[in-house]
């Protein structure tokens, strides 16, 4: 089933006066349980993508889908709820808040969404424990590792049981073996929970680990497997 659906989607930035297109044409569809990484130099369009994808920028032409939802039927509010329910997002480093601790980081996504339930704190301690976390559910921020903070925040990413997840060079704060060790949960999460997930990364040794691979080049979006 196809979660998520870019169709020629074009992004053109004015900067200084100028025109630049970020993005050409791109067209990119991701299936439930599949993990997508893009490739590809700095300034060639990812981030760009990523951001269109996730509804926190409009393209300049083009479709977004998400679970058969197209977004530019959406209002402003609409968007803002839908962003908090039907999407995921992962960034480089895990933008934890500083003074909650790891299981209130997941609860705030429900709370933000109106009110936390026991099944919540269930479903949020589920999560910890499945990316390897038991011991750290009562752990601050600043008690956990860098690998251990970006397994928080894939887990509250999956908080909103939503079926998209989106990552922006989630491994780029951490080592080699901590990378593969985050990369392999986030593809088993995905897996498991049937979530269709893109991360864009810069490091090669993660593609085995994917699904499909696409390189961005110059705002084009190329498939390599
Ligand atoms: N908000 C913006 N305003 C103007 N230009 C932008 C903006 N964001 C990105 N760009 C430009 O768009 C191109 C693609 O950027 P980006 O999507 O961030 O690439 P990547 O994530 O691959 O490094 C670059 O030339 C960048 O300078
Ligand atoms: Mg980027």
């Amino acid at each position: 089933m196809t979660v998520l659906s870019l169709k020629n989607i074009s992004k053109t930035y004015k900067q200084a006066g100028n025109e630049v297109h970020a993005l050409k044409n791109t067209s990119l569809e991701v299936e439930a349980g599949e993990l997508v990484a893009i490739i590809g130099p700095s300034g060639s369009g990812k981030s760009t993508l990523l951001s269109i994808a996730g509804a926190l920028l409009q393209p300049s032409t083009g479709t977004v889908e998400i679970n058969g939802q197209n977004i530019a039927a959406l209002s402003e509010k609409q968007l803002a709820k839908f962003r908090l329910n039907e999407l995921g997002f992962i960034l480089q480093t895990s933008n934890l808040i500083p003074y909650l601790n790891v299981l209130d980081q997941l609860l705030l996504v429900k709370k933000m969404g109106g009110s936390v339930t026991k099944a919540d704190r269930q479903f949020g301690i589920q999560l910890l424990s499945e990316l390897g976390l038991d011991a750290k559910i009562k752990k601050m921020p600043h008690e956990l590792s860098g690998g251990e903070r970006q397994r928080v925040a894939i887990a509250r990413a999956f908080m909103n049981n939503s079926k998209v997840i989106l990552a922006d060079e989630p491994t780029a704060s951490l080592d080699s073996k901590r990378a593969v060790e985050v990369v392999e949960l986030l593809a088993k999460e995905a897996k498991q929970r049937g979530k269709a997930a893109i991360m864009v990364t810069h490091d090669e040794r993660m593609l085995p680990l994917c699904d499909h691979v696409y390189r961005m080049e110059d705002g084009n979006l190329v498939q390599q497997s």
